[in-house]
């Protein structure tokens, strides 16, 4: 039998546009949903917009629209980015479409029914201003946090949830089910809770009080507590209580949410969905707080991160590699753009990036860009390579299931780093010199390109946009990420003689740019002139200098890169057209450089500024304040090589 995957995001409050954290925690159950598709399971994939409540009330009152204008606006927001951010989600489910209503009320009618839903009497703390009750520990300096005023004592009749009774029930259950919520340290936090008393909960306003909200079917002077409607989306989405879904999926679901609504998922959820006679979920899976320079991500500090400001500029694979690679799951991450950059440019560009492309090349060079048979048998150092690929296969089976996304992408990249060594001691270069090592050859080259496509497979649930670029390029049949991990897992499923081809980067090296709007960036150190005393660099071999392909060329077009003091795009001709990013804009206007010969690196690797690709480099000279760019004594054809 197929196994089954049911994964969930939170659903999002439509009164703020979706951050960093919304993304992260949504691309998460992503890769979980990618993942287990990959390895032979069905799966069903659930994000939508939670819209009821005060606060959204309030978010309505202060846009100055009435509430169903604003939720469908800003609900419109969440779905609309899903898909920039390659988001597979099955359903979307919205807290104001009917049948969510139906299913909130059935529900509430069936937990009434067996009397575990009762008419109280409530006393507490009352804010007039924002016409809600808070609990002490809401409270700063015993008023309000909203209005800075006392709060006044009021009391006010309810519908209850006897959340109570399920007290002991929940907390053997987790205490027999190790892993219901993870990872441990937020299990011990829900243990602790359950340790105190368990009050029952509230789950009624008052109509004069809240009208948004879905309306009780026992007592239409209430409406609904938000988090008691929001939670049952769960099953919404499965078509509860009838149908084939429910009955197929509700037995695997696990929900994915950061720390700040574990309380809501951790006591209140389990003991709604034992009251209403359904099983537990299978896993409860948390994570920790994105923050921005080490604070809390505010909208009034301008320290909002949106990963829509961020994509376009550096790329989406490489955002979503970001945020797996950096946070580890269950704890605090840091935020910033350099830390992005910084990897974009070292484990995507300089090891992936460059693995790929150079695998690729000597494939077109000295097989003809045809994927070769094994030649020679395996050596040592084949079969160690082997190894690290086996064990890269092993910990993604091993540490995905369980949400260990960092640990499973630094065993892909051991698996890259390995293969870049490799190709260095090897040095297939040297073998394709000696046609009596062409066995050697073949099998170094086919190793490499095996490497390259287990490598695809094991990164497409993080980054599937690269990996299909990967497998087109290699030759494997499409539908590229429906193979298997299991058999795909396999060494040596190429098929020899398939033509592979290079393509332009995977990566471009890219600058930091400060797209991330709302981040603070620190100042930027002036960069500093080499001290004179500083050493020669290295002499290096006249071989290895004729590699750095120097070409005259002439400026065709120049203008400035919008938002950028320095950078200059230009397009150069040097035989051919090149489009040219030149930190140049300081010291030379756009309108007279054009027609000015110049002198370009034509083959060093692409590269990204501001989101506009660099196919090369202008030559200049700086002295002191001054920048030269270096020309010729008397005009040339553009397109001749500087020798
Ligand atoms: N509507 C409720 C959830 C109801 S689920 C039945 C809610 N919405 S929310 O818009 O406030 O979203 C909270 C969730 O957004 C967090 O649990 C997390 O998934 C994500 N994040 C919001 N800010 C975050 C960070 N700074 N860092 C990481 N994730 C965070 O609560």
């Amino acid at each position: 039998m197929t196994s089954r995957y049911y994964i969930t995001t939170p659903i999002y409050y439509v009164n703020a546009e979706p951050h960093i954290g919304h993304a992260y925690t949504t691309i998460v159950a992503d890769v979980m949903n990618r993942f287990h598709k990959l390895i032979g399971c069905k799966t069903y994939f659930l994000t939508g917009t939670d819209e009821h409540g005060d606060k959204i009330v309030q978010a309505a009152q202060e846009a100055g629209v009435d509430p169903k204008t604003y939720v469908d606006r800003i609900s419109g927001m969440f779905r609309d980015t899903w898909p920039k951010l390659n988001i597979s989600n099955d359903y979307f489910i919205r807290t104001t479409d009917p049948d969510h209503i139906r299913v909130v009320q059935y529900i509430l009618q069936k937990v009434y029914d067996s009397g575990d839903i009762y008419f109280s009497k409530y006393k507490g703390l009352y804010c007039v201003g924002c016409e809600r009750f808070y609990t002490e520990r809401e409270l700063v300096d015993g008023k309000c946090p909203d209005h800075d005023k006392p709060l006044v004592e009021r009391e006010e009749a309810n519908y209850f949830f006897r959340m109570s009774k399920y007290q002991s029930w929940l907390m053997e259950y987790i205490e027999a089910n190790p892993d219901f919520i993870r990872p441990e340290r937020y299990r011990n936090e829900v243990l602790a809770f359950l340790r105190e008393p368990l009050e029952d909960l509230c789950i009624s306003r008052p109509v004069e009080r809240l009208s948004w909200g879905i309306p009780l079917p026992f007592d239409d002077r209430y409406v609904t507590y938000v988090w008691f409607d929001a939670l049952i989306n769960y099953v919404t989405a499965l078509g509860y209580p009838d149908g084939a879904k429910f009955d197929e999926f509700w037995p695997v679901v696990e929900h994915t949410i950061a720390k700040d609504i574990l309380k809501p998922h951790g006591i209140y959820w389990p003991t709604i969905i034992k009251a209403a006679g359904l099983p537990p979920y299978r896993h409860l899976n948390v994570h920790g707080y994105w923050k921005i320079n080490e604070g809390k991500m505010s909208k009034s500090h301008g320290t909002v991160v949106r990963p829509l400001d961020l994509v376009p500029v550096y790329g989406l694979d490489a955002f979503r590699y970001f945020v797996l690679r950096e946070m580890v799951f269950g704890l605090d991450s840091n935020f910033s753009e350099d830390a992005l950059v910084q990897r974009i440019n070292s484990d995507l560009a300089n090891d992936l990036g460059n693995l790929f492309s150079r695998t690729l090349a000597m494939t077109l060079k000295y097989f003809d860009g045809k994927v070769p048979p094994f030649g020679d048998p395996p050596d040592e150092m084949d079969r160690e390579l082997i190894a690290q690929v086996e064990e890269a296969v092993r910990q993604t089976l091993e540490e995905l299931p369980r949400l260990g996304f960092h640990k499973a992408l630094i065993a892909i990249w051991e698996c890259v780093n390995r293969a870049n060594k490799y190709i260095d001691h090897v040095g297939p270069w040297t073998l394709a010199k000696d046609p009596a090592q062409l066995g050697h050859l073949q099998t170094v080259i086919r190793n490499l390109l095996e490497l390259n496509r287990v490598v695809a497979v094991l990164i497409s649930p993080f980054m599937p946009e690269t990996a299909e670029k990967m497998l087109d390029r290699l030759g494997v049949p499409k539908p590229a990420l429906e193979i298997r991990l299991s058999e795909d897992g396999r060494w040596g499923s190429l098929r020899e003689g398939t033509p592979v081809s290079k393509g332009e980067a995977l990566f471009p090296r890219v600058e930091k740019t400060d797209a991330a709007a709302g981040a603070p960036q620190k100042e930027k150190a002036p960069a500093k002139e080499k001290p004179a005393e500083e050493a020669p660099p290295e002499p290096i071999p006249f071989e290895l200098f004729k590699q750095v392909d120097l070409r005259a060329g002439i400026v065709k077009h120049a203008e400035r890169v919008p938002k950028s003091k320095k950078l200059l795009r230009l397009l150069v001709d040097i035989g051919e057209e090149r489009q040219v990013v030149a930190g140049i804009a300081q010291t030379h206007a756009p309108e007279d450089l054009v027609g000015k010969q110049v002198i370009v690196v034509a083959n060093l690797q692409p590269a990204k500024l501001m989101g506009i690709e660099s196919h090369g480099m202008v030559l200049a000279v700086r002295d002191g304040e001054a920048l030269q760019l270096l020309t010729t004594q008397k005009p040339v054809t553009p397109g001749r090589r500087v020798s």
